[in-house]
């Protein structure tokens, strides 16, 4: 043997005794589910006894659903103590939990042979087996391998009525743990959408140290639902680090079920929309609109195999006067549009004028669009010669609180003025480019909610409305930001609906939209699918949190998504990544988070459709990193005072 590879044998000899020693309890990976194996290299049957003391107080996070969704019925189940659960919850004895609300159940952990846990007892019941008794009931708290073992029994002889003993994960600390001011091992119940690092910070923990503690690394972290992972705490875990359930979606679920009550109108409305009125706007419309631009159609097809269909105010103006299309007619179709929707108001002409001096520059915001003030209240009003029933049946659809909100129409002279709900703070592209911004930077997590709020948006209208619609031109300054900076998604005047396409995908020949923010397959094949809009949005999250327009290249000629593509290849992407983020944040961020949110980036922007996140894992992962932001906000202000 060489001097060489004695070394090495030495250098990798340190490193498996370091990660020995630091490595406190195997994480059970996915082994949970295939209750036939029982390595024991892995935690399946429970974590070992390689703890200070043979007993300690341990904590179980559960997560209520009925029937246990109180103190008594939860500490039931559990072993728990039913006094000491209320405690650490800070709820009265005789409280009930939302379901899915996260519970604190604290326990006594003690050793049995090699393995530390708890007994609980449990009455099988009908239909179960160690897996759904494991899985099911207790969450992923046990393992079928621990309840088998436990109780010699093997798949199938359950008999319903029987008692059988469930050992709880849990666990105490090691030396090494007690050593570094650990106190506590949390048995944390993994969810879909959560990480390391989110659920590390969430707990105020280092991230390094729960990798640790269930002997994952930062090259291999991934976490599976329905298992534990130990957190490593110094103190008790307390309620304002458990998550209560997400409130419900600002908008109810599939139009097919409406609820009854007039609470809900606009719902309602958008219900008729969908089924019944959206076709009967469309018949109208397009009857109109065929009517309406028969003469000026060969004008325009010119431009339609290049662009979107635009017709030109000189042709329209043009085919006005010869057909002689009066106020009174336009109104009257206007009218019936706005009994269809009936959320919809009509103004005249007048009043627009008045609300905005006679669209006098003072009032102008950007391109043809103004602001008003209309009975006192502040509204957008958009001057357009385009098309725009296809909008308006696609708004009239829509109802939700990150979607920019159409309350009116007016046509006048050849013209629509589409009348939207205001976003004082205007568009997010005048508060990103940190170049541009003077008066304010927003704040890492109000970055972070701004991502949401367009995430959700997007993720309603690819999964909420019927039929589903894909935008295809997410970018900054389509991004309105109100009074509290919370986003909505303006202008929908591309959007395109994925109906009738059979497949997945549906096939254009009009490329538009904006360059920088568009997919490859629509750019190269012209392929429409919700996937382009999760590729744009990618490109919108990296403009966010680096500051930076995608079009502009950083360094060595690499446009923003090959610098993060690098840094995700790099060995040390942390200390990359922080070059890339935003200056003007100061580093105010936690960074693994942010890394968390570059891989989530990344996934966005691949290449292939099918391999992007669909809109609502990409809403489910950015909550779980806007909730553990917003920990990680209190933890710093905590600190600082
Ligand atoms: C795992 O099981 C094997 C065989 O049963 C045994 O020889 C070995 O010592 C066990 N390892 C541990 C870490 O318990
Ligand atoms: C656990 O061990 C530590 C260190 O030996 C000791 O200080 C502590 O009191 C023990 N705790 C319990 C509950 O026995
Ligand atoms: C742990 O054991 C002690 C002593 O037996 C008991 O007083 C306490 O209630 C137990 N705690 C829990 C959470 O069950
Ligand atoms: C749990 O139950 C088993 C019997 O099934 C027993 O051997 C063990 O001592 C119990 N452990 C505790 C901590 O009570
Ligand atoms: C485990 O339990 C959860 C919650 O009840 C369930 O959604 C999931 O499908 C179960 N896992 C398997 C593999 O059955």
């Amino acid at each position: 043997m060489t001097h060489h590879s004695l070394f090495l044998l030495l250098i990798l000899s340190l490193i498996s005794s370091f990660y020995l020693i630091q490595a406190q309890q195997p994480y059970a990976r996915k082994i949970t589910t295939d209750c036939g194996n029982t390595d024991n290299t892995t935690s399946a049957l429970g974590y070992t006894c390689n703890g200070v003391n043979s007993t300690c107080q341990a904590y179980l996070i559960f997560r209520s659903k009925p029937p246990y969704n109180t103190v008594s019925s939860i500490s039931g189940l559990l072993a728990s103590n039913p006094s000491q659960l209320s405690q650490s919850n800070s709820v009265p004895a005789d409280a009930s939990f939302p379901t899915n609300t996260e519970v604190i159940v604290p326990v006594n952990c003690s050793c049995s042979g090699e393995y530390y846990q708890e007994n609980s007892s449990y009455v099988v019941q009908n239909g179960d087996g160690p897996f759904v008794i494991a899985n099911n009931t207790f969450q992923g708290l046990s393992t079928c391998q621990a309840i088998q073992n436990q109780n010699s029994v093997s798949t199938g002889n359950l008999f319903a009525g029987s008692r059988i003993i469930v050992p709880l994960r849990c666990a105490c600390p090691t030396k090494n743990q007690f050593d570094g001011g650990v106190n506590y091992l949390l048995s944390y119940l993994i969810v879909t959408g959560d990480f390391v690092s989110t659920i590390s910070t969430r707990f105020g923990v280092d991230t390094g140290s729960t990798l640790n503690a269930n002997g994952l690394s930062m090259e291999d972290a991934t976490i599976y639902p329905y298992t534990t992972l130990l957190v490593p705490l110094q103190n008790p875990p307390t309620n304002s680090q458990t998550r209560n359930p997400p409130p419900p979606p600002p908008s109810p679920s599939p139009p097919s079920s409406p609820p009854p009550s007039g609470k809900h109108k606009s719902w309602l409305y958008a219900v008729i929309g969908a089924v019944s009125a959206g076709t009967l706007v469309s018949i109208v419309s397009i009857v109109i609109f065929c009517v309406f631009f028969r003469k000026t159609k060969s004008k325009s097809d010119q431009s339609k195999s290049i662009a979107e269909p635009i017709v030109d105010s000189e042709s329209f103006e043009s085919y006005e006067k010869t057909t002689g299309l009066s106020v009174e007619e336009s109104e009257e179709f206007l009218e019936s549009l706005a009994d269809i929707a009936k959320s919809l108001k009509v103004y005249a002409f007048e009043e627009l004028q008045s609300a905005t001096d006679d669209f006098s520059p003072k009032f102008w915001i950007k391109g043809s669009v103004y602001r008003g003030s209309i009975n006192g209240s502040l509204a957008a009003i958009k001057k357009t010669n385009k098309d725009v029933a296809k909008e308006i049946n696609l708004l009239n659809k829509i109802s939700h609180f990150n979607l920019i909100k159409l309350s009116g129409v007016c046509f006048k002279e050849g013209y629509w003025y589409l009348v939207f709900e205001y976003a004082v703070n205007g568009s997010l592209t005048d508060w990103i480019y940190y170049s541009r911004s003077t008066t304010k930077i927003l704040s890492w997590s109000e970055r972070i909610q701004i991502a949401l709020d367009v995430a959700m948006g997007l993720n309603y209208i690819h999964s909420f409305t019927n039929p589903p619609y894909v935008h295809k031109d997410i970018k900054t300054s389509n991004v309105l930001l109100d009074n509290d900076f919370r986003a909505k998604i303006a202008n929908f005047s591309l959007a395109k609906s994925a109906e009738g396409q059979g497949s997945e995908f549906a096939l254009t020949r009009h490329i538009v939209g904006t360059k920088g923010y568009m997919a490859p397959e629509y750019l190269e094949n012209g392929y429409v699918s919700p996937k382009l809009d999760v590729y744009s949005f990618g490109i919108l999250m990296l403009e966010i949190v680096t500051g930076e327009e995608t079009a502009v290249a950083t360094g060595a000629g690499k446009t923003l998504p090959e610098a993060l593509a690098a840094i995700l290849g790099d060995e040390n992407p942390k200390e990359k990544l922080q070059d890339l983020i935003d200056p003007s944040l100061r580093g105010d961020y936690p960074l693994d988070l942010a890394l968390v949110l570059a891989r989530l980036i990344e996934s966005c922007l691949r290449r292939d459709p099918a391999s992007r996140p669909a809109m609502d894992d990409v809403v489910q992962i950015l909550s779980n990193i806007s909730s553990t932001s917003s920990d990680w906000e209190v933890q710093k202000k905590r600190v600082s005072t």
